[in-house]
């Protein structure tokens, strides 16, 4: 697919298809009335008889134009005059993306990017156009035999702009291209069969980016590494599998030798089974995405690398799984972490912070300016935020600000739950340092206090996606999320 900047002039351009915006009570666009009137009244003639009302992501295509340069015209439903803004936008969008998935026609120009939206400007709204198409043009077919042919032709989509918008929107299709390609594998990585996506998997894939940039270097370290190093929390969790573990982390040097890096850290349980604690039957199949913390990771040190970011960046991933054995851990076992606590494994289910606790400790030797977890974490997340948003919690306001805020701008929110010490002091083990489950109450947030425990005194940020990585029902899927936060993150100038 690719993209390209137009300047205006829709009465004159040629396409197969003019992507117009109508508001809701008929309205008209200007793009609309300027096609309006050079088709004496075509489109006025649809929103007067109400086949089309306005309301964000109605869509209706026009295939009779006549005279007019453009062979069809796709209406789209914008909402009320006056009051579009980003998320109606969005929405607007994924829908005329979704129409035109499906069409048969090779090009398109969208001209949805002329309108006023609130807080949005040429740069965001480019952003938005590419990285919409992608989500919604996203199939993953490659465990299929035969492969399912793809029900659209387009090729080309211009983004109408104004010549003073011409450079921010051609930077918005840049970082946009690179971001979708993140989210795609992200997606990818977490659709894959919990069979085929292995701890080795993971490494290969790791490989694979690492070879695009001179600027990256990649370490794997493997079972007896991580004995040696000292990690007990994430060999219990590995012990009951016939997989070796794998530890991944891979570096991108895009800033100066001495700026401190980024650290992020992806949880990669590449198989939840709950270990001898182990989950009920239904939707089982489910933690197959236990990696998409991980999927993440490996998505945003891609597409920072493709970007050129001026960044140092380091991505860590625990990858192991977690499976239920004679050699497997028990419910009882007190194992000693990397940071020297000692941990009392009362579920084996809560595995995800025990990879992640020596990961933790782990990224401490690169001195980091911040770390920034990513997690499948607690099923007691998707009861507190549900499907919508991503938790967040933090030892710092100043990081858990800039986060919230790079989600709202990109569209993949987030919201912060309280971390107060109290909440610690429901881990206590009467036998060890600490326990790794802390009972029913406040389930997410007790899981992040069991982390905090590692971080020392960096500043760091850790992300539960367990409701938002992937989606239920029709659409079954990963979604790539939380990779648009993190890059909105890191473009902010981490
Ligand atoms: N990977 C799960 C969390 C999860 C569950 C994510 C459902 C998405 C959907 C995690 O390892 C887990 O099992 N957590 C337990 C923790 C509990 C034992 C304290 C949970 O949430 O039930
Ligand atoms: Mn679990
Ligand atoms: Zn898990």
């Amino acid at each position: 697919m690719k993209f390209t900047v137009n300047t205006p002039g829709a009465t004159r351009q040629r396409t197969a298809c003019a992507i117009v915006g109508i508001y809701a009570d008929g309205t008209l666009s200007d793009t609309a009335k300027a096609l309006d009137k050079a088709s004496g009244g075509l489109i006025s003639d649809v929103t007067r008889n109400r086949d089309i009302r306005g309301e964000a992501g109605e869509t209706l295509l026009l295939t009779h134009t006549g005279k007019l340069p453009c062979k069809r015209i796709l209406l789209v439903g914008l909402g009320k005059p006056g009051k579009l803004e980003q998320r109606g936008y969005r929405q607007a969008m994924r829908a005329a993306c979704t129409a035109l998935g499906k069409a048969g026609h090779i090009d398109a120009i969208n001209y949805l990017g002329l309108e006023t939206v609130g807080d949005t400007d040429a740069y965001r709204k480019a952003r938005i156009a590419v990285e919409t198409w992608h989500e919604a043009s996203y199939r993953f077919t490659t465990m299929k035999s035969a492969p399912t042919p793809q029900p659209g032709r387009l090729k080309s989509m211009g983004l109408a702009c104004t010549t003073a918008d011409r450079k921010k929107s051609l930077e918005g299709v840049k970082h946009a291209t690179a971001i979708a390609g993140g989210v795609a594998l992200a997606r990818d990585l977490g659709n894959l069969p919990p069979n085929i996506c292995t701890p080795d998997y993971l490494v290969k894939r790791a490989q694979a980016i690492a070879r695009k940039s001179k600027k990256m270097r990649l370490n794997a370290l493997r079972a007896a590494d991580l004995r040696k190093l000292g990690m007990g929390a994430l060999l219990a969790v590995t012990q009951g599998s016939e997989l070796p573990p794998r530890f991944i982390v891979l570096q991108y040097r895009g800033g100066t030798p001495k700026s401190q890096p980024v650290v992020l850290v992806g949880k990669g349980i590449t198989f939840d089974s709950g270990g001898i604690s182990i989950k009920p039957g239904p939707a089982m199949d489910e933690m197959k995405y236990d990696m998409c913390g991980a999927a993440s990771v490996l998505g945003v040190l891609q597409a920072a690398a493709e970007l050129n970011l001026r960044v140092n960046l380091v991505g860590i991933v625990p990858a192991c799984e977690n499976m239920p054995s004679g050699t497997a851990t028990r419910p009882g076992d007190i194992v000693r972490s990397l940071s020297g606590q000692t941990v009392e494994i009362l579920n084996t289910d809560a595995e995800g912070r025990l990879i992640l606790c020596d990961a933790l400790t782990y990224a401490q030797r690169f001195k980091p300016s911040v770390i920034i977890d990513i997690a499948t974490l607690t099923g007691a997340c998707l009861i507190a935020l549900g499907r919508v948003r991503s938790g967040l919690l933090s030892n710092s306001d100043e990081l858990a600000t800039a986060l919230l805020e790079a989600g709202q701008n990109a569209g993949d929110r987030a919201w912060r739950l309280p971390l107060d010490e109290e909440y610690g002091e429901l881990l206590k083990s009467p036998f060890a340092d600490v326990a790794n489950i802390g009972g029913r109450d406040a389930g997410t947030i007790t899981a992040a206090a069991f982390l905090s425990r590692f971080v020392g005194k960096t500043s760091w940020a850790h992300l539960d996606i367990a409701g938002t990585a992937w989606v239920q029902g029709n659409n079954k899927g990963g979604t790539g999320r939380p990779v648009p936060l993190l890059m909105e993150y890191l473009l902010q100038g981490a």
